[in-house]
């Protein structure tokens, strides 16, 4: 059970007071019966709560795939935050992984930490893919140690790289970890420099073109079914 302010406001209908007005003015019912008290409790896995007659479904966690801009950074605080993009901000939400402050493309949003840290270990080999821009012109036989496994700044051994020649000077490249400034230091290690860097997919789940750079929108229940289908780990990982 929960306060039916909460629920709303944790479902994107506003803020606290936002959804109290909205509450107030008669707006919400819970199984067929308008309910004008804020703090009224519902059964949020159970009950009917409807806004303006349209039923809500209520997920304890949220998701949220947003089109990060350049110049923000994956942190929860500070003014260059990505959580600042978000307006549901007050849901304990955090970036799920991180992108480099120049980077742009897919991000997502949660508070959801155990399938997060699930999507994220390097043991579950989730495929991230990029369009990758760079200075030099791209040749294949540059880029074939990225199939094998590069190794970068000369330690560091990075797992098999799938990539797409699409241009002269652009690529699609296929990871399935994430070091720090992972594709950077793997085009640095072939005398080439990344100019441009756009996640267009995590796992099976593609960029939205609808969205706009800054925009963001929750997650498709299909969507998240997908993210929850667990792949195999790697023992040797
Ligand atoms: N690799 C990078 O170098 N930067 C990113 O933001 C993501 C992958």
């Amino acid at each position: 059970m929960m306060r039916l302010d909460r629920m709303l406001a944790e479902c994107g209908f506003g803020t606290r007071n936002e959804v109290k007005k909205l509450i107030r003015s008669g707006s919400v019912s819970v199984s067929g019966d308008i309910v004008r008290n804020p703090a009224a409790k519902v059964d949020e896995e159970h009950d009917s709560v409807a806004v303006d007659g349209e039923e809500i479904v209520y997920r304890r966690f949220a998701w949220y795939m947003l089109n990060k801009p350049k110049g923000y950074v994956s942190s929860t605080e500070g003014a260059d935050s990505v959580l600042n993009l978000i307006a549901e901000y007050d849901r304990n939400l955090f970036p799920c992984g991180r992108l480099d402050k120049d980077t742009e493309g897919l991000l997502l949003i949660t508070n959801d930490g155990e399938l997060a840290h699930e999507l994220l270990s390097p043991k579950h080999h989730v495929e991230k893919e990029y369009l990758v821009t760079v200075k030099n012109p791209l040749k294949e036989e540059d880029l074939e140690v990225f199939r094998k496994g590069i190794v970068i700044d000369g330690e560091e051994a990075c797992q098999p790289a799938d990539y797409r020649i699409t241009d002269i000077y652009e690529c699609h490249l296929i990871i399935r970890e994430g070091k720090y400034h992972q594709i950077k230091r793997m085009f640095a290690a072939i005398g080439n420099e990344v100019t441009g860097l756009k996640r267009l997919r995590m796992k099976n789940l593609v960029l939205d073109e609808s969205l706009e750079s800054g925009d963001y929108r929750p997650l498709k229940e299909e969507e998240l079914e997908d993210l929850r289908r667990r792949v195999p780990e790697d023992p040797e990982a």
